[in-house]
Formats: C-alpha cells, structure tokens, sequence
C-alpha cells in the first residue's frame, strides 16, 4: 500500500444552488522517497487537489463530493477534524504557490518557524529557535544567525521560497506537497530550490507531489508525471515511460509549448483554443475540440482509462503509440 493512495477523487464548487465538478475523478498515489509531477494548464485543478489532500478546503465554497483518500492506511474523508488537523501538522506539509501570501509579512521569519515548531514539537523557545537557525542553514539561507531575525520584505524572492520550505520542513512531513514553488523564480533560482527538495528526500524519504505548468521541470525532477486537464487525469506514467510515448494528445502539446529560451512566449499558444470553463458541457472527449488527432467518435464517446503499459495509463481513443 502507497503512503498516499486517492481514488476517485472528485472536487466541486457551490455557484449559487448548483455543485459543479471541477476535480472529476482523479487517481493516483505516491510513496515515500517517489516523486510524483501534477502538470497541466491553469486552471485544471491541481491546486484544489493538494488543498483537498491537505484538508485544507473546508469553509471555501469548495468540497470533496465524491472518491476517497487514504493517508498511511487511513481513510482521510473518514477523520475527525482533530485527527486531520494533527496529520496536516505533522506528516504533511504543503509549500504554497505564492510565499508572500503565506508568510506573515508583518513577523520575523525566525518567528514563523519558531512557532510553527512550537504549535507541533514540545520546543522550549530557545531549543526552536536554535532548530530554526538549523532549518534555514538547511535550505541554505546565508548567514542564518542574522537573517532569522529579517522580515520577509527583506529576503529576495527565492530565499522566501527556502524559507517556506524549512517551515514546510520543520514538522519532517512525510509528504511534502510544492504547488509551483519555482513560478515566480529566475531559472537558477528554480534550479536550486528544486535540487534543495530532492536533497532533502534522499536525506528523509519524504514523498513529494510537485505541481507545475512546467513538464520540463517535472521530467528532470519526478518519478511519475500525472497530466491533468479538465479535472482529469488524461495520463499518468513513470517519467521515462511518459516521455517515451508521450500517448496523449495534450501531453505533446504541453512538451511542445514549452518556449525553449523566450520565456517571455505564452505557452497557452500553443495548444489551439481553450480550457473548458467549470460547468461547461462538452460531449466526447473534453479535449477534442482542441485536439489535432480528433474523429467522429471523441465527439461522441467519453475515452476510458486503459493501460497501454505497466503503469501507464491513457484516456484517449487515438493515442500515438496505439493502433489506429
Ligand atoms: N474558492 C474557489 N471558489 C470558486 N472557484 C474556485 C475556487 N478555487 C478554485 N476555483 C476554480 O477552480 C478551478 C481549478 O482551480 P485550481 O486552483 O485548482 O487550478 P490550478 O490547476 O491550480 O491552476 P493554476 O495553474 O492557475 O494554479 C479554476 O477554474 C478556479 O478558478
Ligand atoms: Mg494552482
């Protein structure tokens, strides 16, 4: 059994009377020391998956309607609130899209981790801030003595992302989730921050999920890729596999819209048309108004998951690599 296995899983959004599926069923798990890469549009759902593993979606007008988690055995949708909460600040931690909205601008970012060590370890002050001081050195913040007294308007934007990641550390989830912890980063910084992560799991064995628009960045980082688009998986594999075949439609339009220098190229481009918007009906396959491989039968005929090798897993009729 994988540390973390979600079946099914299934997300929607109140807009007024009605509920709308906007995570439609997604499967996937992850192990400890594995590195699993969610990619896929803005928009598809990939945050609200990680904040739904996190327990992180109550209050929000969006909720888990359908499917199941389990989380070391246990069933996740099943907890009290207490026992969710105790995982959320013990095994798991998440490392969020944007640093400034998450670190509290107004405290010392010493203080942060001090007291997020304090809510989950039985710390004396001192003891957490001497782990805090540890915790920064780890993620390689310089001169961490000094800088755990900076405010977070003093730090450049990738030592704000080092410094979620030690708060992210200080508990040693067993899972570490990173919602696009690069994005807002210059491509060095990326790389760093990227490698700092990994190191860290070959330290603890912690399992990442790493959601990026970048399957660049998934395939030099992750041992399983899951494609998402429209709130579906559309397909999953381990890494070597996925970019071998690339089976799916979208996953070449996704490696093909990667700008090779310019980033300054918007990758949406790309790919002709657009994401479905939540609620929109499309019959056959959402994709295939989009698709380049598109015949009679995705606009008639909803693709089934199948395996078109050990571990790999496509929803597509026409995928390249199968018959035709
Ligand atoms: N609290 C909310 N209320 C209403 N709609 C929401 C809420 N949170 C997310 N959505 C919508 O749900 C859809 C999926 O959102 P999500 O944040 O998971 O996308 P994403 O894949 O993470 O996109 P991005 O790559 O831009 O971060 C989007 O259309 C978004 O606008
Ligand atoms: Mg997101």
């Amino acid at each position: 059994m994988a540390l973390l296995d979600v079946e099914n899983l299934e997300i929607s959004i109140r807009f007024g009377h009605e509920l709308l599926p906007v995570v439609r069923g997604v499967s996937f798990s992850v192990d400890e020391n594995e590195t699993l890469g969610i990619v896929g549009e803005s928009g598809c759902g990939k945050s609200l998956t990680a904040l739904a593993i996190m327990g992180l979606l109550e209050g929000s007008g969006v909720r888990v309607t359908g499917g199941r988690m389990r989380f070391g055995g246990r069933d996740l949708l099943a907890m009290s609130a207490d026992e969710r909460r105790h995982i959320m600040g013990n095994d798991m931690a998440m490392i969020f899209q944007e640093p400034m909205t998450s670190l509290n601008p107004v405290y010392r970012v010493g203080d942060q981790i001090i007291e997020a060590l304090q809510q989950h370890r039985n710390l004396s002050r001192r003891a957490a801030r001497r782990r805090a001081i540890e915790l920064l050195d780890l993620v390689r913040i310089p001169e961490p003595d000094s800088r755990v007294d900076s405010f977070p308007h003093q730090l450049s934007g990738g030592q704000r992302q080092r410094v979620m990641i030690a708060m992210a550390l200080s508990c040693d989830p067993k899972l570490l989730i990173a919602d696009e912890p690069t994005t807002a980063l210059d491509v060095t910084v990326q790389k760093e921050v990227l490698d700092l992560m990994l190191d860290l799991q070959k330290r603890t064995g912690t399992a990442i999920i790493l959601i990026s628009h970048d399957l660049g960045v998934i395939a030099e980082t992750c041992n399983s890729v899951a494609v998402m688009y429209w709130g579906r998986l559309v397909e999953t594999a381990p890494t070597d596999a996925l970019f071998e075949t690339l089976a799916h439609p979208y996953t070449r339009g996704l490696l093909h819209s990667i700008p090779a220098i310019d980033r300054d190229v918007d990758w949406l481009d790309a790919i002709p048309g657009r994401v479905p918007t939540i609620g929109e009906q499309i019959a056959g396959c959402p994709f295939h108004p989009r698709c380049p491989r598109a015949e009679s039968r995705c606009r008639h005929e909803v693709p089934q998951p199948r395996e078109i090798a050990p571990g790999h897993l496509v929803e597509c009729h026409f995928p390249y690599g199968g018959d035709r």
